[in-house]
């Protein structure tokens, strides 16, 4: 058992979901058993359309499942709360409120439970900490889509959340700039270590960040491994990905 006693932190109990289309009924979820534990980094890959988001959402709050049960802490997910922070790609920041507003946000909702004495302090600290204080007047629309992003993953920190949810954080941004936050993001993970699930369909960041390979296909979850079972995982599913992550590898291997 690789998970050892750590406690279960959120769990997926025979999920399915389902949406009535014109073309009949379409199983985007299919029975999906697994446990979140804490301290977990699971990144998930699969291609577009195997259901990473709905899962996502379903633990969000934002969708209830079709059958099946999604407990976090031991009971059902009924809705978006403060212990389980969101970053997706475009949930990211409040167009409408400068970056120092955006960080203050959570910390201002009652349900978080922040002391007013102490709103300010936190959000200096995480606009120190991503970089951005010199930026702490200015709106989203005058920042490049690297420091919206670190403003994104600032926002959901300062509320403390021991839980992310993360759906492409990074997806949108030109590959240096992807480098050198997922480099930044493994400090920050290293030193605060959450608890994450992180969806991305690049197999190199899922092994960069992930201590846990979740694989989708068609709704169901083909499998999940540590890095080092992917990389040498007969099965012929995980082959491809790791194959087509390697096509790039073998001009480094002199
Ligand atoms: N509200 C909806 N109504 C009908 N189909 C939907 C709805 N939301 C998502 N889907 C379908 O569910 C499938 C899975 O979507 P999604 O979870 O976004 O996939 P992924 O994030 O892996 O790309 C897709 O085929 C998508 O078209
Ligand atoms: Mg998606």
């Amino acid at each position: 058992m690789t998970n050892g006693i750590r406690a279960k932190r959120a769990q997926f109990e025979h999920v399915s979901l389902s949406f009535d289309t014109p073309k009949g009924r379409l199983n985007v979820v299919e029975d999906v058993n697994y446990d979140i534990n804490d301290g977990d980094f699971i990144a998930v890959i699969g291609p577009s359309g195997c259901g990473k988001t709905t899962m996502m959402s379903m633990l969000a709050g934002f969708q209830k499942p079709t059958t099946g049960n999604v407990l976090f802490d031991g009971a059902p997910v009924k809705g978006p709360g403060p212990e389980r922070g969101v970053i997706f790609q475009e949930y990211g920041v409040f167009p409408w409120l400068t970056v120092k507003q955006n960080i203050a946000f959570g910390l201002n909702l009652k349900a978080n439970h922040v002391p007013a004495s102490e709103r300010d302090e936190i959000c200096d600290h995480y606009l120190e900490l991503m970089g951005l204080a010199d930026f702490a007047n200015s709106y989203p629309k005058h920042l490049s889509g690297g420091m919206r992003q670190r403003l994104a993953i600032a926002r959901a920190y300062a509320v403390k959340p021991q839980f992310l949810l993360m759906d492409e954080p990074f997806g949108a941004l030109d590959p240096l700039t992807r480098a050198e936050l997922q480099k930044e993001f493994k400090q920050l993970q290293q030193r605060l270590r959450k608890t994450v699930v992180f969806v991305t369909h690049d197999v190199s960041e899922a092994l960069l960040l992930g201590n846990r390979i979740a694989l989708m296909e068609s709704g169901s979850l083909h499998g999940v491994y540590t890095p080092q079972e992917f990389v040498t995982k007969p099965d012929a599913l995980v082959r491809r990905y790791v194959e087509a992550f390697q096509a790039t590898q073998h001009i480094f291997q002199t």
